[in-house]
């Protein structure tokens, strides 16, 4: 068996629990030095001093993404700008948007969890990977490539779309290696086969890496077949640095959470009491190896459950199983995060749009789309035909500006969405699992 940290992916717990601990005394002293958890601590003069275990923290309040939003946008930050050499931040324009900061030793520290990761999956430094995410401040872009480069593999920051480009840079740089979106590589397939190509014997392949939205089983046996070679499971959340949070090792069995740079809780998301080891509930991350911008408790909404038991690679970080679905209304299409919320407000900044709207997620031309459908107010729904398609590509380009995604806007008549009873629900996902 090999490892990228021996000494660290297969400590005992008990050593792991003890660094745990050392490491959340230093990310509480961190967290005193932000606004926010500074006022926070105040109040939590336990807190304030060292904390004896690791298990203490579950006294300590939670942190959720309204408080990064309504401190926006130092109010997590520890150290003086100066010393922050990166930023990733989630889309919008509307609302805050939630950033996270990071400093020399961050960067650092998550280009080694990076690359641990993709050692875990298999990746060598004789790979050839290609990731086909987005760049920017997408975190799959950039937490990739570090994690790639610290692991010595050749890179290719591909970036995502273009089909055919992506087959060629496959095809000329004899690509071992691919990160992309589970959805996507559906897609990309068709590609292949509408150039005559078969991904199995006209590309070097020997395994992929898929993440950033939810998929099952069945979807991943899927992805192995079409491409003939393992399809491994990476999480993350960029609250969390972003990709290299849990990786699948060669047994497939669950993603390794990396504790020693983060503490694991599952909350029942209800009650917020801890459920049992196997049982499902809502995934909350402390960070334990970042400076710039120490998280307590943070609730990712995430639902997955801590699978018991040993795994046969050695590692001693738990498992956490694939993730199962949302403890809010956030939804992932084409590899982006989207709100309904984020949908309304662009809708109520447009006059001529009436009362109602309905979202519709589907599989479409093996690529999943996003329909939205826009009741117009009476005195605009007339027989002028431009000025409706005037207005349709209007609201087209300000939720593509919103939330990064193109939909298909289609107008409708007022009236003519059905009224949902008591909370509505807006949002349809018909796409096939
Ligand atoms: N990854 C890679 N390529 C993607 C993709 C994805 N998630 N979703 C769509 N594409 C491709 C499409 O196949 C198309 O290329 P092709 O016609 O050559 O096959 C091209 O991107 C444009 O797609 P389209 O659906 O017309 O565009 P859009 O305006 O709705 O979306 C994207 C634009 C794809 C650029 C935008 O959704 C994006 O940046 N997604 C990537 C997000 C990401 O990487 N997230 C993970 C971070 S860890
Ligand atoms: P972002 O902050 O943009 O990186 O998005 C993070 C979110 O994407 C997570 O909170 C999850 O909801 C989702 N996500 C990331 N990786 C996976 C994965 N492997 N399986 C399911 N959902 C995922
Ligand atoms: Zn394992």
């Amino acid at each position: 068996m090999q490892y990228w940290e021996q000494d660290v992916e297969t400590m005992p717990r008990s050593g792991l629990r003890r660094l745990q601990t050392e490491r959340l005394n230093k990310t509480l002293e961190a967290a005193v030095r932000t606004p926010y958890y500074g006022a926070l601590l105040d109040h939590n003069p336990a807190f304030r001093a060292q904390v004896g275990d690791v298990g203490d923290l579950t006294s300590f309040p939670f942190t959720t993404k309204q408080d990064l939003r309504d401190h926006f946008p130092y109010g997590f930050l520890s150290l003086p700008k100066k010393e922050i050499i990166r930023l990733h931040s989630s889309s919008g324009t509307t609302g805050n948007p939630t950033v996270i900061y990071h400093n020399r030793h961050d960067i650092g520290s998550w280009a080694n969890l990076m690359a641990r990761s993709l050692f875990t999956a298999g990746v060598r430094d004789t790979d050839v990977f290609q990731n086909i995410v987005g760049y920017g401040l997408f975190t799959g872009g950039l937490g990739f490539q570090y994690g790639i480069e610290r692991l010595g593999a050749l890179s290719i920051p591909a970036g995502a779309g273009n089909s055919l480009r992506q087959i060629r840079l496959m095809r000329d740089y004899e690509t071992t290696a691919i990160h992309a979106i589970p959805s996507y590589l559906g897609r990309l397939y068709e590609v292949f086969k509408a150039e005559g190509l078969d991904p199995r014997s006209d590309t070097s392949l020997r395994l992929l890496v898929i993440g950033a939205e939810p998929h099952t089983e069945e979807q991943r046996q899927r992805i192995q077949e079409m491409y003939g070679v393992k399809a491994y499971n990476s999480f993350g959340l960029s609250e969390m640095n972003g990709p290299g949070v849990a990786f699948e090792c060669e047994f497939q069995q669950g993603l390794h959470i990396w504790e020693d740079a983060y503490v694991v809780e599952i909350i029942d998301p209800d009650t917020l009491e801890p459920v049992p080891d196997g049982e499902y509930g809502e995934l909350v991350m402390t960070t334990l190896d970042r400076e710039a911008n120490p998280l307590i408790r943070y609730r990712t909404r995430d639902i997955t459950r801590i699978i018991p038991g040993e795994c046969p690679c050695g590692r001693t970080h738990r498992r956490i199983d694939r993730i199962t679905g949302r403890s809010d209304d956030m939804f992932i299409i084409k590899g982006c995060n989207i709100f309904p919320m984020q949908i309304e407000g662009v809708l109520l900044r447009v006059p001529e749009v009436g009362d109602d709207y309905r979202i519709t997620i589907d599989t479409l031309h093996d690529q999943d789309e996003m329909l939205v459908e826009v009741e117009v107010k009476r005195e605009w729904f007339r027989g002028d035909l431009e000025f409706l398609d005037k207005l349709q590509r209007r609201i087209v380009h300000l939720i593509r500006d919103e939330v990064l995604v193109t939909p298909v806007v289609k107008l409708v008549e007022p009236g003519s969405i059905p009224k949902a009873e008591g909370k509505a629900v807006r949002v349809f996902d018909k796409r096939k699992k």
